[in-house]
């Protein structure tokens, strides 16, 4: 076995004793209680024929992008998507990547510079944390919503500073005092980034919009893998940011763009989001059932979450798996989340309801994580 056969095999190892050892599974007939498909958008026949009616109307449009967007991948089709997005969701201008992880990794490693600052919260999404890596910025993170943590950052930064949130948290569901870290950012002139994957469709347009604070915003990211069941992402901001990623920001002038279909896709399904008050109530409805029938118990933690990702604190690898796989057993689709994903001692069961979830669904689902919480 060659040096790096050896090495592959022991951090392998490692990850399987320490219960964290990840395999890829295929689809299943399990009820969906883990998919980020929050409306329906993915499996929506409607949103479907939608988007076929739409691709068949361009029928010079190419099967692929051919370029990256600096080159020959530019069309005004994307140029019509990005302004009509922004628009939606109230922002001046929007850039769009091939994903949210391309766009945090493009905004956090090419916007602060050396000198500057970048406070995060501890449990910002990977691909926060990966772009502010490979920026070459001082980095800090701040106690999980923790206004007096984030003051004592933001009091050691230099340069520019720039504050990075999730408005719902993507392992946790929870969601953040907006305006009061609005005001602590806004005190000390730092810039505040907000990360809106999962808002998106509960809050429709996104929790800034909601609350009417966009405008005090520095830049958003959505994502259309979500809520909108596509694919993408699009960083919301002004149009110099704008003109500032297209010249810097490496993941976005360094690959291919989305192809057209893709592009349909987005627009269509912001289509369906503008119309889609009650599906949006019918998930609201499912959160409030889940949020009713299960137990709350000191052994078993409910992360404090009004959102669609609600999570059971089980606190060790083997119990977040062998619950998730109990839940498995009656038929239902609930993941384990181990660390490394979250912290060591955050491990859990998450829970993501859906607006298609049926109430005989959600109450097997409650019922059985009671009797396990119970038992
Ligand atoms: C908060 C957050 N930001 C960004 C991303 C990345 O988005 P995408 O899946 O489009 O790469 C995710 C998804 O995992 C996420 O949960």
């Amino acid at each position: 076995m060659s040096a790096v056969e050896k090495y592959i095999e022991a951090r392998l190892n490692e990850r399987r004793l320490s219960g964290a050892y990840r395999t890829l599974k295929v689809e299943n007939n399990l009820v969906d209680f883990c998919s980020n498909d929050y409306l329906g958008f993915a499996r929506s026949p409607v949103l479907k024929s939608k988007i076929d009616d739409e691709v068949n109307k361009y029928t010079s449009a190419l099967n692929g992008a051919t370029g990256s967007r600096l080159i020959s991948g530019n069309l005004t089709y994307t140029e019509n998507l990005e302004r009509d997005i922004a628009t939606f969701h109230n922002s001046e201008a929007g850039l769009l990547f091939n994903s949210g992880y391309d766009a945090n990794v493009g905004l956090f490693s090419s916007l602060p510079q050396r000198g500057d600052t970048i406070i995060t919260d501890e449990l910002i999404h990977a691909s926060v944390i990966d772009g502010a890596r490979l920026s070459y910025a001082n980095r800090y993170t701040f106690k999980h919503y923790d206004l007096n943590s984030l003051e004592a950052k933001l009091k050691l930064s230099s340069g520019k500073c720039y504050v990075a949130i999730e408005s719902v948290y993507s392992m946790d569901g929870d969601t953040p005092p907006l305006a009061e870290i609005l005001e602590v950012t806004e005190k000390y002139n730092a810039y505040l980034i907000v990360d809106e994957a999962h808002a998106v469709g509960l809050y429709k347009n996104g929790l800034a919009c909601h609350l009417k604070l966009e405008n005090r915003v520095f830049a958003r990211i959505i994502t259309f893998g979500k809520a909108l069941g596509c694919h993408g992402a699009i960083v919301l901001g002004s149009n110099s940011l704008r003109e500032y990623l297209i010249n810097f920001a490496r993941s976005f002038i360094y690959t291919t763009a989305a192809p057209f279909h893709q592009l349909a896709a987005v627009k269509m399904a912001y289509e369906l989001l503008k119309e889609s008050d009650n599906t949006i109530n019918l998930l609201k409805n499912n959160i409030r059932l889940f949020k009713e029938t299960v137990t709350k118990n000191a052994n078993y933690p409910l992360i404090n979450s009004e959102s669609s990702i609600q999570c059971v604190l089980l606190k060790s690898n083997e119990k977040a798996k062998a619950t998730a796989a109990q839940l498995q057993d009656c038929g239902l689709d609930v993941r384990a989340i181990r660390s490394p994903t979250v912290q060591q001692g955050g491990e859990r069961v998450r829970i993501c309801l859906h607006a298609y979830n049926t109430e005989k669904e959600i109450t097997l689902l409650t019922t059985t994580l009671n009797k396990l919480i119970n038992d």
